[in-house]
């Protein structure tokens, strides 16, 4: 079943660009140059404010969300990681849109979150990746992903398959909203179809990330920075190291750093800056030149534009492909993805099936 693969892991990292078209085949029509998500328009009417919950890797996903559902569609949004969600009694208003965000869709954190929202009045909607399971039952508007089964404990293809369902989401919620223009909606599609493709220049450089792997293996802790719609990828790349590989990881805003972590960098601890170029760009490099000039030791993962302009003097770079700061999130899954894979590999840990952990956690 793994077929050339040696883990589950890689198999599923490397179907990405497959099961994310396949997803955005549910999402956008590419001919129209529009976003139609498989539910009716009336729903997403009205939206005046959006709750998100989720856990791990598809809190991450969620977070990403609330960078695009702010830019495009002005709706605020409140997230919370699900084990939090009820104890702090949110205010939630009769008639509220309430975003679950699981790949099993049995996640038992995420679940209680869900009933709880449903009790105060909030209409649900899920983005889950198994179509039988108990949020996919329970949901008012079903947003499946189509990354078909995840065997691998680590999320991978559910993450950026999410992802796309997210970003039509936005731009749904922006055109109901009256904030998007058809050159605007057009555009976004646009990108969103350029995904695919730009999944498989990143994993093109497989090569090169398992041979810089080993100058990761041997810490005992590492840090991701990233801004933006990057940080939360940066919390994921984290999330990845620690489950996979067993390396203490922390993911943080580059402009975070000089607040406190900065004072951990020494030679010992990689930093892995995740920096496409676009608008944030300048800002996150002056956050690792900061790192830099206390001996910290980097790994940029940038396009050849932002590795020609900051690459020198880094422990190591990562070329991702030129892309649209929308779709940045989802190819910078793939370095940080495969980073952790490697790692691990190079540690000898179980890829497929990390201790402690549950494919899915049925216990709150
Ligand atoms: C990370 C991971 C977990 C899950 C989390 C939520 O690689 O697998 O953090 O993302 O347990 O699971 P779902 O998405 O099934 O609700």
């Amino acid at each position: 079943e793994k077929g050339n693969y040696r883990h589950y892991m890689q198999k599923e990292i490397f179907e990405q660009p497959i099961v994310v078209a396949q997803t955005l085949q549910s999402y956008v029509r590419p001919f129209e140059g529009e976003v139609a998500l498989p539910v009716s328009e009336a729903d997403l009417e009205q939206v005046g404010r959006l709750t998100i919950v989720a856990c791990g890797t598809s809190y991450y996903a969620g977070l990403v969300a609330k960078y695009w559902v702010e830019q495009f569609a002005r709706v605020p949004v409140d997230i919370d990681v699900a084990s939090e969600f009820r104890y702090r009694q949110p205010v939630l208003e009769p008639g509220g849109l309430a975003l679950f965000i699981s790949q099993s869709g049995e996640t038992a954190d995420t679940l209680a979150a869900l009933r709880h929202a449903r009790e105060q009045q909030q209409r649900i909607a899920v983005v889950v990746n198994v179509p039988t399971s108990s949020m996919a039952r329970e949901a008012d508007l079903l947003l499946p992903t189509h990354a078909g089964p995840e065997i691998g404990v680590a999320s991978t293809k559910a993450f950026t398959c999410q992802l796309a369902v997210l970003a039509a989401l936005a731009a749904n919620l922006a055109r109901a909203n009256g904030r998007l223009t058809r050159q605007e909606e057009e555009d976004i599609v646009a990108h969103l179809q350029e995904a695919p493709a730009a999944l498989n220049a990143a994993l093109n450089h497989d090569d090169d990330i398992a041979a810089m792997a080993h100058l990761i293996a041997p810490a005992r802790d590492v840090l991701y920075l990233g801004r933006g719609p990057d940080y939360p990828m940066a919390l994921e790349g984290a999330l990845k190291l620690k489950e996979i590989s067993y390396i203490h990881a922390e993911g943080y805003a580059a402009g975070e750093m000089k607040h406190g972590p900065i004072a951990l960098i020494d030679d010992a601890v990689p930093v892995i800056v995740l920096a496409p170029s676009g608008p944030l760009f300048e800002k996150t490099v002056s956050n690792m030149q900061e790192v830099r000039a206390r001996g910290g030791k980097i790994v940029l993962i940038s396009d050849a534009n932002g590795i020609a302009q900051a690459g020198e003097g880094c422990m190591a770079t990562i070329e991702m492909p030129e892309v649209h700061p929308l779709i940045a999130p989802l190819v910078y899954a793939v370095p940080v993805q495969l980073l952790a894979y490697h790692v691990a590999v190079l540690k000898g840990t179980d890829v497929d099936q990390p201790r402690n952990l549950a494919k899915s956690v049925t216990v709150e």
